[in-house]
């Protein structure tokens, strides 16, 4: 990850979650994911890492169906938004004042809105080494554990088009996860061809390093990394609006992007 990044997503942290694309690509991602993850009596003991989370929308997520998440980004703007999620008050007992907006109904107002998840722990950082002292925290109990935390699973959504080196940040989560059982499932849009370019408007180009990822290329990257049972293929389609002349600014109709979803499980 690049300075030009971090000030990028500092800067539309606040904003970040009311982007539809954004909202959409990790409602099908979590859909991807857990098609794929163990069911629920096994997915509920995991402790995950979300790589690169963000506002926390993916981590938010899969929170009621694993142990703990340990929510990692290297935008300060983003860990804040996601700590100012998970720090909203719970709605007191029969302070039930949602406006009820349903056209249909206007009886009864509408159910309170659930109480923040307590088991994620956001972190501020560029992960770059599975020593990261910050690593050394239990997501529940918060004490600190004398070894680095080990991980079941790491995720990471729409961050490898950022990242300049694939095999160090691959090299840097292999060694986060357990050895033996410890799985890694990214997901990211593909490079089908130069429409990739697309997904991003012009003005946006900045700190993106590849327009997509490719089948082959993270085969390749994951297989260096010491992964096995790997595996890449198609995990979904969304459509996107795109500029209608490249840096007009201006959205026009969507271009459909393919997501590839990549897995792996790190050797014993
Ligand atoms: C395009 S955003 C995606 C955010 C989120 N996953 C989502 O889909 O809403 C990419 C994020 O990855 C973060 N990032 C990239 N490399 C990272 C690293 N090595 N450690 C922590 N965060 C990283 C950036 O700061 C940025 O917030």
């Amino acid at each position: 990850m690049t300075e030009a990044n971090t000030v990028r997503f500092n800067e539309e942290a606040l904003s970040w979650d009311s982007n539809p694309s954004v909202q959409l690509a990790t409602a099908l991602a979590h859909k991807a994911y857990l098609a794929r993850l163990p069911p629920p009596e096994i997915l509920s003991t995991y402790d995950i890492m979300d790589l690169g989370c963000g506002t926390g929308l993916l981590s938010l997520a899969l929170a009621p169906s694993v142990r703990s998440v340990t929510a990692i980004d290297a935008a300060e703007g983003m860990i804040a938004a996601l700590r100012s999620k998970l720090e909203q008050q719970p709605p007191t007992p029969g302070s039930n004042t949602t406006p009820n907006n349903d056209p249909d109904n206007n009886n009864s107002p509408n159910p309170p809105a659930p109480p923040p998840p307590t088991n994620i722990h956001p972190i501020h950082t560029l992960l770059t080494s599975a020593t990261s002292p910050l690593l050394h925290h239990d997501p529940l109990t918060h004490l600190p554990t004398p070894t680095p935390r080990r991980f079941d699973l790491i995720v990471s959504h729409l961050v490898l088009h950022h990242i300049p080196s694939l095999p160090t940040f691959f090299a840097t989560i292999h060694d986060c996860l357990h050895p033996g059982t410890g799985r890694v499932m990214v997901t990211d849009f593909e490079d089908f061809g130069p429409a990739a370019r697309q997904f991003h408007p012009e003005s946006k180009m900045d700190g993106v390093e590849r327009h997509g990822i490719q089948e082959g290329v993270m085969r390749e990257v994951l297989e260096g990394a010491g992964f096995v049972d790997v595996k890449v293929e198609r995990a979904f389609e969304m459509g996107k609006e795109v500029e209608t002349e490249p840096g007009s600014g201006v959205l026009g109709p969507a271009v459909v992007f393919p997501f590839l979803i990549c897995e792996g499980r790190r050797a014993a």
